[in-house]
């Protein structure tokens, strides 16, 4: 499997940062400087209208970084529905991030769920998979992020995996400084594949499978040159346009041919 066969992605997860001002001018020195690869910007759910405003007739796409779990609307104080993110424009939406699976209990079967929401919305999930240092050091990376991913396969079905993107983040490389090398994350997306193309091999060969865990402007490239490390999902990088765009256009120069 090559690169070839499936066109990177880098997104950039704002997580609980920005206000209107420091969104909008970090948004004016990404625009015009992105072409050839597919970014999408996931700013806090506040924001995200905001933010479609600022992208209207760029090709940077909108992403949530949360839905609900629930299908209809209703007395759901504080949450934001599929249907909500979908009338504002969001084309991904990422669910099982590690930090709401660690700080606000988000089980597999939660993500599973939301991850079913967004679809039928037509929101392409971004599903978060990785083991903690714990798990790693006790060996068990494969099982943690096989448990994660065959609760949304068992869920959604296989068939899901073509309209998704797996994000492989290993918890202990998040916000730390520490990367993965690119061949112990490229080992894991392997894993990863193999394990879908047990269940479909079409589908596995055109599966994005992005790295997230401190992904910087100077690691981007070396990461990207893995055959089955398809883009980034950027957390820190992603707030300062001269970092992400190198990032960018890292992802950029991986495509060959
Ligand atoms: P950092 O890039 O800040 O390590 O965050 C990664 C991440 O969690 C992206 O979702």
């Amino acid at each position: 499997m090559t690169i070839q066969q499936r066109s990177p992605l880098v997104v950039g997860n704002w997580k609980m940062h920005g206000t209107f001002a420091s969104n909008s001018s970090l948004i004016q020195a990404l625009l015009g400087r992105i072409e050839g690869v597919a970014v999408a910007l996931a700013p806090p759910s506040l924001y995200l209208s905001a933010t479609r405003q600022q992208l209207t007739g760029s090709t940077i796409a909108l992403a949530a970084q949360n839905v609900a779990s629930e299908a209809q609307k209703g007395a759901y104080t504080g949450e934001t529905s599929a249907t909500m993110l979908a009338d504002v424009g969001v084309t991904y939406g990422i669910v099982g991030h590690s930090e709401r699976r660690q700080y606000y209990g988000e089980t597999d079967a939660l993500v599973a769920q939301k991850c079913l929401r967004l679809q039928e919305q037509g929101i392409q999930p971004i599903i978060c998979v990785g083991e903690s240092l714990a798990e790693r050091e006790a060996g068990q990376v494969e099982q943690v992020v096989s448990r994660q991913l065959r609760a949304v396969i068992e869920l959604c079905g296989i068939e899901a995996l073509s309209q998704a993107v797996i994000a492989y983040e290993p918890v202990w490389a998040i916000g730390t400084g520490k990367t993965a090398t690119p061949q112990d994350a490229q080992a894991v997306h392997q894993f990863l594949r193999q394990l879908v193309a047990a269940h479909n091999k079409n589908i596995a060969e055109k599966l994005c499978i992005l790295y997230g865990g401190s992904v910087k402007a100077d690691n981007a490239a070396s990461l990207f040159a893995m055959p089955d490390i398809d883009g980034a999902l950027v957390g820190g990088a992603s707030l300062v346009a001269s970092d992400f765009l190198a990032i960018c256009h890292a992802a950029k120069a991986s495509i060959v041919g």
